[in-house]
């Protein structure tokens, strides 16, 4: 592709992506469009463009969180309904940090080292958690697509604002109860263990609290998933714990949930 045709499609892109959005306009004036292309590479908005040919989404409508590995954008789908939009940065991506989370999950046991992509397989991973959680009754944003680095999902807040999480909300005992229900159910109707289980990734709603940020999460049978399942418990015990609550010995809980098989 010539450079002349090639800068001409990108912005056509652009257009295509905030076309919708500019008549949306936010209070704080934020500039959806330019936030769109000065962070996301060429491929990514190629996939996005894709998305909204392929009908997943109407538009992008803003930005929701800037991680250093992903970002959070709030997409609308054509029937008017919010999703997130989980963009894994490509350029960013720290494998070194995530293969302890592959590595060793008999669903990934094809999966050889040095892989091109793994950004995508991990996009892939997430989606395939969320799905296994939803299937099981237990309460995550429902996936719904996912594509190269996209994974996109239901909107969990209202318009454009997320629910707060554990850390922003006033927490009450009822719930430590759920939390610790939550490791419990992954662990045996899932047959998850989180991984990374904390007061950042569960958010408090009017409904109870909804688990996400499910990249992490890996099969009972990964060798090292007693060692996350105990890390987990700890940390989020100790959260509960600073914050007042009656908390029961980590150690106690962790042999009841793996007994309970
Ligand atoms: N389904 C969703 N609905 C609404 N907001 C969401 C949703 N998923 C994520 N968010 C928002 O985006 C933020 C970041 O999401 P998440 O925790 O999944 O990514 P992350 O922490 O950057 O991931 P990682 O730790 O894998 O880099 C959340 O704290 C939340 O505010
Ligand atoms: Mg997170």
């Amino acid at each position: 592709m010539t450079d002349t045709i090639s800068r001409k499609l990108e912005s056509k892109i652009d257009n295509k992506l905030i076309s919708k959005s500019r008549r949306h306009e936010l209070d704080d004036g934020f500039k959806k469009g330019k936030v769109i292309n000065e962070v996301l590479d060429k491929p990514t908005v190629m996939t996005l463009y894709k998305m909204i040919t392929d009908h997943v989404i109407a538009y992008v409508n803003g930005s929701v969180s800037a991680g250093k590995e992903s970002l959070v954008f709030w997409g609308v789908t054509e029937d008017n309904s919010n999703v997130a939009l989980k963009i894994y940065l490509v350029s960013t991506s720290n494998f070194k940090k995530r293969e302890p989370y592959i590595v060793g999950d008999p669903r990934f046991r094809h999966v050889k080292k040095g892989t091109k992509n793994l950004v995508y397989l991990w996009a892939k991973k997430e989606h395939r958690n969320l799905n296994q959680c939803y299937k099981a009754g237990i309460p995550v944003p429902r996936p719904l697509y996912v594509t190269n680095n996209v994974l996109v999902m239901d909107f969990v807040g209202v318009g454009g604002s997320p629910c707060k999480s554990l850390l922003t909300s006033n927490v009450e005992q009822n719930d430590y109860e759920q939390a610790i229900s939550l490791i419990r159910d992954l662990y045996n109707k899932a047959k998850l263990v989180h991984g990374d289980f904390s007061e950042y990734n569960i958010f408090k709603t009017d409904d109870g609290l909804v688990v996400f940020d499910m990249g992490s999460a890996v099969d009972l049978r990964h060798p090292n998933s007693k060692e996350f399942l105990k890390r987990d418990i700890n940390n989020i015990t100790r959260f509960f714990e600073k914050r007042g609550m009656i908390v029961e010995d980590p150690v106690d809980i962790f042999e009841d949930v793996v007994n309970e098989l």
